[in-house]
Formats: structure tokens, C-alpha cells, sequence
């Protein structure tokens, strides 16, 4: 007698994985409460939006998405080249510098590999680490930036295939200068792989990102049109490095992943610096306001370089109310789930009306959960 049909298993690793995903998003919350949220400020989302010059370029191209994007992407990385001061073969793109942390993990890592991050960092790089079966061992925070000695130091401790960096950092939102992060590059161990990224290095203070011309054997950089440019739903980002390093994405990625008209927005949002030096100016003076309005709360702002403000609230507990409270007054945040990080919560900064949402919120939540 045959027996039917079965469900064939996943690999080991895969079948060994916790059913969780790194972001729950703000649809997902939507479709759970049955309520929609009046302000979205909880995905580092850049609401101020890409150049009108970008959406234009879009409208005019979005009936020719009856082919393929370039495979090479042969005119952003030029255009990439140019504004990294880089040749073009140091330099790969990907669908968000989330897909190239896949990427990169799929490349480098073996089950039972050692990898070092920050207790508390992004987490989709942990969740791409976790599907090679690679080993994640977490250093903590220190004041509340990434600790970039301990960073190091776990990294010569022993073997260590990757060390992970973001700088400036989610989700305090803080940030080494480019001394300190050329230090750490010079200390982590010659054959453990540097992944630094700079999804938010657009948004720092000049002297924050070390030039992109500092290549090494070891380190991989990667940064994003999500963030200052306003591009995220379009899932386009950059890696560079030495050639050898960048040729290897080439083995494994999906080659018409960044599609036709990605590309041609990530073209035209690099062509117009003007407007985004604008939104990071206009990013910062709402970040400023936000954080005038926490400490009149008598809550303390982290001190941020990025599109986000971490707050925090002096304890767990009240984060968790403050979190709770927003989310039931429609203003859509995360906050930050270990310890000690977990006192703060994180607002992204968005557009006025959004912010002044976010403020009224804000109050009523701090005078809601004052007593805790
Ligand atoms: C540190 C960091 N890296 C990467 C990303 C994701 O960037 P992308 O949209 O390019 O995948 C984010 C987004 O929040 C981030 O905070």
C-alpha cells in the first residue's frame, strides 16, 4: 500500500527555528485590533518621503515594469560609484541592507559559527545568523551605546566568524565618532569579518561615518535608500568593500531583486541631495523638539543621531505602560525588549502633524503612568 503524500521536512536548522519574526508591523497590529493607527512612528520610516524628483521618476517609468530590472544594476552602481568615490566593482546593492545581512550571513557563516552583536541590537541580523545555524554570543550595552571594546574583545576571546556594528545604533539611536569605529575596525581580528552598518549614517553628525573609501580586507559596510531618502517601501540598499569581498554576493543573490523601478528611484534620490539634506534638517529639528517636550515630561531623551528618539522612562514597568498607553491612543512605537535597554521606548521622528499627535500622546501617557 503507498502512503500519501507528506510534508516533506525543512532543513535541520530551518526546523530547529522559534516561529518568530524579528518585526511585528504596524498592518499586523491594524488587522489584530481591528483599529488603525493615527500616526506611524514606530519603524524608523522616513514620513517627510523620497524627492518629488524620485516620485516623478517612478510615475514616468512604472509602465516599463513589463521587463526585468538590470541584473547589474549598472547605472546605480555608478551612480554609487561616484558618490562613494569607489569603483563600481566594490560595490553591490540588495532589497534593503535587510536582505543583504541574509546575504552576507548565507556567505560567511557555518552551523555552529561564532557571532558577535550587541545584547539589545537589530535584531533581523540575529535572525538571518539563526537560519545558518551560526552561534550569536551578546555583549551589553555600555551607557547606552554599542561597546565597541567589548565588541572587540569578544571577538578575540576566540574564533569569531562576524562582528556586527551599527553605527549610529537602533534602537538607542546613539553613535560612536569615526575615530572610535576606525579603532574598533583596527582591533577586531584580521580574519573575523566586520559587518558595519550604516543604514543611518545619513542622519549623523558630520564625523560620524569614516570615509568610504576605508576598505578592508575584513570589513563589509552597508548602508540604505530606507532611511534619509525616504525609499523604504522599495527595498534598495548598498554594500561595499574590497572587490574580492563584493564579488562573492554575486554567487548567491537574487539577481532581479532590486527591481527596474528601485533602481531607477535609488538613481534619482542620489541625484538629489538637496532634498535630502532638507528632510535631515527638518528630521533634527523635530527630534529636538521631541526631546524639549520628554524633558519638560521629566523623562530624559538618548541622545540620537538617527530618524528616532529613544525616551526613557526610568524603569521597565512604566516604558511598558508608556507603550501600551500610545499604542491604545493610536500612535504606533516599539520599544526596546532586554534589559537595560527596556526602560526606554523609541519614536520615530515624522512629519509635524504626526509629531504633534505624538506629543498630546505623550502627555496624556506620562500623566497617565506617572505613578508607576
Ligand atoms: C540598524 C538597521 N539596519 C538595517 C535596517 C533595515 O534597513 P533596510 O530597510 O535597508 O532593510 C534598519 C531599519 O530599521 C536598521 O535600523
Amino acid at each position: 500500500m503507498s502512503e500519501g503524500p507528506v510534508a516533506p521536512r525543512p532543513a535541520g536548522v530551518i526546523a530547529a527555528l522559534p516561529a518568530t519574526v524579528p518585526f511585528v508591523g504596524p498592518e499586523v497590529i491594524e488587522r489584530r485590533t481591528g483599529r488603525p493607527f493615527r500616526a506611524r512612528l514606530g519603524a524608523n520610516e522616513n514620513a517627510f518621503g523620497p524627492s518629488p524628483r524620485v516620485v516623478a521618476a517612478i510615475a514616468a517609468h512604472a509602465g516599463d515594469v513589463w521587463t526585468y530590472g538590470d541584473s547589474e544594476a549598472f547605472e546605480l552602481r555608478a551612480a554609487l560609484a561616484a558618490h562613494l568615490d569607489l569603483p563600481r566593482d566594490a560595490i553591490t546593492v540588495g532589497e534593503g541592507i535587510d536582505g543583504l545581512l541574509g546575504l552576507v550571513c548565507r556567505l560567511y557563516l557555518e552551523p555552529g559559527d561564532r557571532v558577535v552583536t550587541s545584547l539589545g541590537a537589530y535584531p533581523t541580523f540575529n535572525y538571518h545568523v539563526a537560519a545558518q545555524g551560526a552561534e550569536l554570543v551578546t555583549v551589553p550595552y555600555r551607557d547606552d551605546r554599542e561597546d565597541l571594546d567589548a565588541l572587540a574583545e569578544a571577538a578575540r576571546a576566540m574564533p569569531t566568524a562576524i562582528v556586527y556594528l551599527a553605527n549610529p545604533d537602533n534602537p538607542m539611536g546613539t553613535w560612536w565618532p569615526r575615530a572610535a569605529v576606525e579603532d574598533f575596525i583596527a582591533r577586531v581580528p584580521g580574519q573575523t569579518l566586520i559587518v558595519l552598518d550604516e543604514a543611518y549614517g545619513e542622519t549623523a553628525p558630520k564625523g560620524t561615518l569614516p570615509p568610504s573609501t576605508l576598505l578592508r580586507p575584513n570589513l563589509l559596510r552597508f548602508r540604505t535608500f530606507s532611511k534619509a531618502y525616504g525609499l523604504a517601501g522599495m527595498r534598495v540598499a548598498y554594500g561595499f568593500g574590497e572587490p574580492g569581498a563584493i564579488a562573492l554576493f554575486d554567487r548567491i543573490r537574487n539577481h532581479f531583486g532590486v527591481n527596474a523601478l528601485a533602481q531607477i528611484a535609488a538613481r534619482a534620490a542620489l541625484a538629489d541631495a538637496d532634498h535630502m539634506r532638507a528632510v535631515v534638517d527638518k528630521i533634527g529639528d523635530n527630534r529636538r523638539a521631541l526631546a524639549e517636550l520628554v524633558a519638560e515630561l521629566g523623562l530624559a531623551a538618548i541622545p540620537s543621531a538617527t530618524n528616532f528618539l529613544a525616551i526613557d522612562c526610568g524603569g521597565a514597568a512604566r516604558a511598558d505602560a508608556m507603550l501600551k498607553a500610545l499604542l491604545d491612543k493610536g500612535i504606533f512605537v516599539r520599544k526596546p525588549t532586554v534589559p537595560v535597554l527596556d526602560r526606554c521606548i523609541r519614536i520615530s521622528i515624522g512629519r509635524p502633524e504626526q509629531m504633534a499627535l505624538a506629543h498630546a500622546a505623550l502627555r496624556a501617557a506620562a500623566a497617565e503612568t506617572g505613578a508607576l
